[in-house]
């Protein structure tokens, strides 16, 4: 049998994996996906919060999806990584632009050099003032919620073999195929944390993440109209942005916080998003691509699209991964798990 790996996504509201096949190779196989939910409190703003919790639900999740492989890829990213644009000297190779780091950018981090696990991504050369230099991204994370991760996985029994940035795992699952060549956005809502990341012929220029999600909407109907939780999740996900006139006070009264935070969270993607378009007058953006489970509220995506004058496509990953029969079943679901599916693609096993 073909060796596998998984790419094993820890939300706040849910661990999803996946389980590819060839996932180094241009058209990798899905064999396996499936989705445990977590409780709330479990994981908070991204950061495993209950080791055991986490590891239970992880250990669910190998028992009812049938996961082969042990082996598995992580992700970070939540709000306490940095993403940002950095210049280096070209002096030698990326490993020794990288092992460089420390020593330049401690100016740019809320924590001691030492807290932070570093990384260079590389975008582009250019002649700088002083010699030959490399643009790029500095990504830095905060040791101690990685090593909670890893911790987490471990303790279910399962080897991290990798850990990497959640929007670049984005890029590799839906910059492909007619994406692979266009200037676009990768827009994933979450429950805590909205990443956005723009990418143009399939190599990231730019990543956020801003800290809120589709919890944020759940909080704000619970107080404002004294719901518990489980209410105000099935008022928000049957309301939405109140496309159909209410039949209630309640509704009515439900619509208008739905459309207040929601406001919030669209401005602060135009508002990042602007940023980068000054930056690159050049380099237009194309489209968006809407994903995560935020997403999903009715009425967000035309929202979104209103706002920001551009097109809003859901991805389809099933038009450039194949699907085994052993994932047929899940196949449905799979728009959620990008994620996961991303943090995969690419790896050796
Ligand atoms: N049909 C729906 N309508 C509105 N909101 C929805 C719908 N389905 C899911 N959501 C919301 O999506 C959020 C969960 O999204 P997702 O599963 O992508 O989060 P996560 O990956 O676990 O969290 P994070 O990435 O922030 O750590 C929750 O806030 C949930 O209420
Ligand atoms: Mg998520």
């Amino acid at each position: 049998m073909p060796k596998t790996i998984v790419g094993l996504d820890i939300g706040r509201a849910a661990v999803r994996a996946v389980e590819l096949e060839n996932a180094d190779k241009p058209r990798p196989t899905i064999v396996r996906a499936h989705e445990v939910p977590l409780p709330d409190g479990a994981v908070a703003a991204g950061d495993v919060r209950e080791l055991q919790t986490v590891a239970s639900a992880v250990r669910k999740l190998w028992g009812e999806g049938g996961f082969k492989s042990k082996d598995v890829v992580l992700g970070v990213g939540n709000q306490r990584v940095i993403a940002r644009d950095l210049t280096m000297p070209k002096l030698g190779t990326l490993q020794q632009i990288r092992e460089a780091l420390p020593f330049q950018v401690q100016e740019m981090l809320p924590v001691p050099v030492g807290e932070a696990l570093l990384d260079f991504y590389p975008i582009s050369e250019s002649a700088g003032e002083h010699g030959p230099v490399v643009n790029g991204m500095l990504i830095a994370a905060i040791k101690e919620s990685v090593l909670a991760n890893v911790k987490a996985v471990q303790t279910a029994g399962l080897t991290a073999l990798n850990v990497d940035l959640v929007p670049f795992a984005l890029v590799r699952a839906l910059a492909r195929g007619p994406i692979a060549s266009a200037t676009v956005v990768l827009v994933e809502i979450g429950a805590a944390t909205t990443h956005l990341v723009v990418v143009a012929d399939g190599v990231p220029q730019f990543v956020r993440m801003i800290p809120s999600g589709g919890d944020d909407i759940t909080r704000a109907l619970m107080q404002r109209l004294e719901l518990s939780s489980a209410q105000a999740e099935s008022l928000k996900a049957s309301r939405g942005l109140g496309l159909t006139p209410p039949s209630s006070e309640l509704e009515h009264v439900g619509a208008e916080v739905i459309r207040g935070v929601v406001h919030e969270l669209v401005n602060g993607i135009r508002n990042t998003l602007q940023y980068y378009v000054t930056l690159r007058p050049g380099q237009p953006l194309q489209a968006i691509l809407l994903s995560g489970g935020g997403s999903q509220l009715p009425g967000l995506a035309q929202s979104l699209g209103d706002t920001m004058r551009l097109q809003v496509v859901a991805p389809n990953v099933l038009s450039t991964f194949d699907v085994a029969k052993s994932a047929q079943k899940a196949a449905g679901a799979l728009q959620s798990h990008t994620v996961a599916l991303g943090l995969a693609v690419g790896q050796a096993a």
